[in-house]
Parts: structure tokens; sequence; C-alpha cells
């Protein structure tokens, strides 16, 4: 059996991807990040300080939170079900660590960015679309924070991107929708830096289990995925090359 794309895409081939930057006015980082008919609204917001552990340090911190609303999916879940989740946590924990991947602490100084994820509609791979949006909304963030003079140079010092990819019939698909993540008996969410270094990889056989050769195809197809983002990225942020730090 094959498994068939219910939008026809290759199995390699992601979702229509985009990034609307600016999306809102008042955060300095505000990104509507479409995967196919996945929505998620990240906006990056600063403030001065760090939390305890980093006081006097001299160093900066980031920080997530990650909700879906109610009806981002196909029945209403509760407002308070949903902060209180433990999905909810651990896909904010992830957000987060992933994306302090993309900063030096050490040029940002005792600041605070929050990447907030707000899901709007919800048809899988709300997390790695958190953190690839989470990612423009940061350097978007950051240009404006430059340019109003909050931050004296960009703490930008990596680009990080997310994808998922699944085994539907034991054959490897990029960018999994819902229908596709609820049938996949394998299910992963890889998380790479413009190197395509990995940063994280989360891997779960719902059904059965994953040879070490599936392991090694399904990371193959998450690093094309992966390319193609940095690449779309880039071009989301007009003033990319002034942004990223050298070291
Ligand atoms: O969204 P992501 O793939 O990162 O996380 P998931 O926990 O694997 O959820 C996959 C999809 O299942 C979500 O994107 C939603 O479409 C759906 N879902 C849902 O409808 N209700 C939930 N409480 C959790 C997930």
């Amino acid at each position: 059996m094959v498994w068939q794309r219910p939008d026809g895409r290759q199995p390699y081939q992601l979702r229509p991807i985009s990034f609307h930057t600016g999306f809102t006015r008042f955060a300095p980082g505000s990104v509507l990040t479409k995967f196919g008919d996945t929505q998620v609204l990240c906006t990056v917001s600063v403030s001065e300080g760090v939390p305890k552990f980093l006081a006097g340090s001299g160093k900066g911190w980031l920080t997530s939170e990650y909700r879906m609303l109610p009806s981002a999916t196909q029945e209403r879940q509760a407002r308070e079900l949903l902060k209180l989740s433990g999905r909810t946590q651990e896909i904010q924990r992830l957000i987060g660590r992933s994306l302090r991947g993309a900063i030096d602490f050490d040029v940002l100084g005792e600041r605070t960015l929050t990447v907030d994820a707000d899901v709007l509609q919800a048809d899988a791979g709300t997390r790695t679309a958190a953190i690839t949006g989470g990612f423009v909304a940061l350097a978007h963030a950051v240009s404006q924070l430059v340019q109003q003079g909050v931050l004296e140079r960009s703490p930008l010092s990596g680009q990080i991107a997310a994808i998922s990819v699944g085994l539907l019939a034991g054959e490897p698909y990029l960018d999994l929708n819902y229908i596709e993540d609820v049938t996949a008996t394998v299910d992963f969410n890889v998380v790479m830096n413009q190197h395509l270094g990995i940063i994280e990889i989360q891997g779960t056989a719902e059904a059965g289990s994953y040879s070490r050769t599936e392991l090694n195809h399904l990371l193959d197809f998450a690093e094309k995925g992966i390319q193609q983002l940095l690449i779309l990225q880039r071009e989301a942020i007009s003033d990319w090359d002034q942004l990223l730090l050298v070291n």
C-alpha cells in the first residue's frame, strides 16, 4: 500500500508556507505564519531584566508561551484547560529551548525576549510552525529594536527552523497535516540551525517501532525541508544581511 497525500503533495514537499511580518502593530516582532492550514501568530516582545538565576550575570534570556485558541481545532476547547495542559507546557518549553539557540545572550545583556505563539488554526505541525515563524518574529523584533535604539546591536547569532516528518505505510513524508499526523505510525519533530546542526529531535513510534535505517531516512527528509525553510525565512526578513552576528 502507498499513502496518497490528501492534498496531492509529493512525499518530500512542504505545504504552502508564508510569513506575514508586521501582522500586528504593538509587539516589535509580529509574524503570521502559515504552513498550509496551520496558522500561528508569533509575536516577540522585550523587557528589561532577567529571571533571578541570571541576575548580575550580564546575560539575557529568552522564554516562550504557546497556546491554541479555543476554536483552533474541530471541537472547541476550553481556555483554562488549554492553559494547564501538559502538551502546552511541553511545546512552549521546546519553542524556548530551540530559539535560545539563535541568540547571543552576552550581546543581548540583561533583557528578556518573550516569544508568544498563538495558534489560530491547528492542522498539525503547530510546534514546528511556531519555532520556524518564531524565529522570523525574533529577527523582525531585533531589526525594529536596533532601529529604535533599544538594542545597541543585533544579538542574533544563529538561524533556527523546524519541521515534522513521519512514516506512513512504511515510507517517509514531510510536513504532515492532521489526517497524516493521526495516520502516521512514526512521528518526528526536528529542529535545526543554519548549518543543519541538530538542535532537537522528538521522535515517537505511535505503533510498533522504527529502525535506524528509517530514522536516517526521516532525518534526510527533515533536512531537505529545513533547507527550504531557511531560505524562506531569509526571504521574509528584508535586512537579514545586517542582522546575523558573525562570530
Ligand atoms: O500541532 P503539533 O503537531 O505540533 O502537535 P500534536 O500534539 O502532535 O498535535 C497534532 C495536531 O492534532 C494539532 O496540530 C491539532 O490539529 C490536533 N490536536 C487537536 O485537535 N486537539 C488537541 N488537543 C491536540 C492536537
